[in-house]
């Protein structure tokens, strides 16, 4: 993980359009009285959405403002969650790569070389045409598909360097790719043919019950053996 500082090149300031401000007024309100500091991620993420997909030192500081809180508090927030972007990124994907063990053990240390070609030999900077950008983080949630990337705010998994590369080229030719697994298995479903919970009694009603009445038959067996009748037990 790289150390997140502000970018030393910062626009002298910052405002919301009038269409964000009534969506902060909106939000905020969705929270009791006096803690408004709860809406600090979403209106930062506003803030970053408005400029170009990463957060300026004077967004942070006007959401410090209008949520009343200390600025300390809000740049804590703003330099620890690699959601926010603390340097410009490219214009039409930035791309987190993740490279915790799962991806790691499946590959992504080829897909952040992919991007490494593709993009910049360096994370946080932008490619030759500003369009896109690339950097490493830790695990995205999608372990199960592993290796994947996230764009703005789509997961892109189950990659290998081409699937990667198709989606960078979809990118670059103004479309949008379809997030989810590239090889087009439904979400993590086993890849190729389910290899358990295979057995059709699993689903037909009929196993229900069945547990109970192994017992059951157990018990009769031993009190046979033993000469006895089974004693007696509470219904349920
Ligand atoms: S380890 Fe990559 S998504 Fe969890």
């Amino acid at each position: 993980m790289a150390v997140r500082r502000l970018h030393p090149d910062q626009p002298s300031s910052f405002a919301f359009t009038p269409e964000n401000v009534a969506w902060i007024q909106e939000t905020v309100a969705k929270y009791p009285p006096g803690k408004q500091a709860s809406a600090v991620i979403p209106v930062l993420w506003r803030a970053q959405e408005q400029h170009g997909g990463w957060l300026p030192e004077p967004a942070i500081r006007l959401v410090a403002e209008l949520l009343d809180m200390a600025y300390i508090r809000v740049y804590e927030v703003a330099t620890f969650y690699t959601m926010f972007q603390l340097a410009p990124v490219g214009s039409v994907a930035h791309i987190q790569v993740c490279g915790t063990t799962p991806c790691m053990l499946r590959g992504s240390l080829d897909l952040i070389e992919a991007c490494k070609r593709r993009i910049n030999p360096d994370p946080h900077h932008l490619s030759a045409d500003g369009k896109f950008s690339w950097e490493e983080v830790e695990c995205l949630g999608s372990c199960a598909n592993a290796p994947m990337v996230q764009i703005w705010k789509d997961t892109y998994e189950d990659l290998t360097p081409e699937l990667l590369e198709r989606v960078i080229d979809t990118f670059a030719a103004g479309g949008t790719p379809k997030p989810g697994s590239q090889t087009g298995r439904t979400a993590s479903c086993p890849a190729g043919a389910a290899t358990s919970l295979k057995d059709p009694a699993l689903y037909d009603g009929s196993s229900i019950g069945a547990w109970k009445r192994r017992f059951a038959d157990l018990e009769a067996a031993a009190s046979q053996l033993a000469g006895t009748a089974p004693a007696d037990k509470p219904k349920g």
